[in-house]
């Protein structure tokens, strides 16, 4: 599966047109902080840490099959990893829970949970309707520039992404599906 690249472990699933699309964004955007959920195996990020060393990148992958979507090797991942790139071991979901724990403070007697933020995030992990859903509201309140892989895709097993980006942005209220680049869908914060 995916395109391999010379010197990296295993494969990445993203075209040269749409890891341009992230390029453009990391660069209009400013971007220092990068959240990446679903990284596979890792060679799609690397090679934008290796193009972008001062930017700062938060792979996340269960490393266990999705929906819809091969899952990654985390061997791969590590002989791939940059030194600016950093794992978390989980879904997205778990993630977010366990920077809450982290991060929960006191404040007026109550304790407050507080999410980590990031200039920028790109999901690309569970492709199933309710997970790629779930994987959108979970960043919600971590960023201003989400970017979201396989929007406009009409295969089996990746055709669900749109319609779960569609959705998202009506129920939120807050987004909307700005362009696609390739199969790159592009969020803004309205
Ligand atoms: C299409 S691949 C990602 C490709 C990668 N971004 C690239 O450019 O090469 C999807 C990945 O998402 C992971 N995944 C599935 N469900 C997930 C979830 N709930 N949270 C985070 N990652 C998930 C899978 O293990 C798989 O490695």
């Amino acid at each position: 599966m995916g395109l391999q690249f010379e010197g990296m472990a295993g494969h990445s699933a993203m075209s040269d047109v749409d890891r341009n699309a992230w390029i453009d964004m990391i660069k209009s955007s400013n971007a220092k902080t990068v959240l990446e959920i679903g990284t596979f195996c890792g060679v799609t990020c690397a090679l934008l840490a290796k193009e972008f060393p001062e930017v700062n990148f938060l792979c996340i992958d269960p490393f266990m099959k999705g929906v819809g979507t091969g899952a990654g090797v985390i061997e791969h991942w590590h002989k791939n990893r940059q030194p600016n790139m950093n794992l978390f071991v989980g879904t997205a979901q778990e993630f977010a829970e366990r920077m809450m724990n982290l991060f929960a403070r006191e404040k007026d007697g109550y304790a407050e949970n507080r999410l980590p933020s990031f200039d920028l995030v790109f999901v690309d992990g569970d492709h199933g309707y309710e997970g790629a859903l779930k994987d959108l509201r979970t960043v919600n309140e971590m960023t201003d520039h989400i970017l979201c892989h396989d929007v406009g895709r009409v295969e089996p097993g990746l055709d669900q992404v749109t319609k779960a980006v569609e959705d998202f942005c009506t129920e939120s209220k807050a987004w909307k599906y700005a362009r696609r680049v390739g199969y790159v869908g592009i969020l803004e914060r309205i």
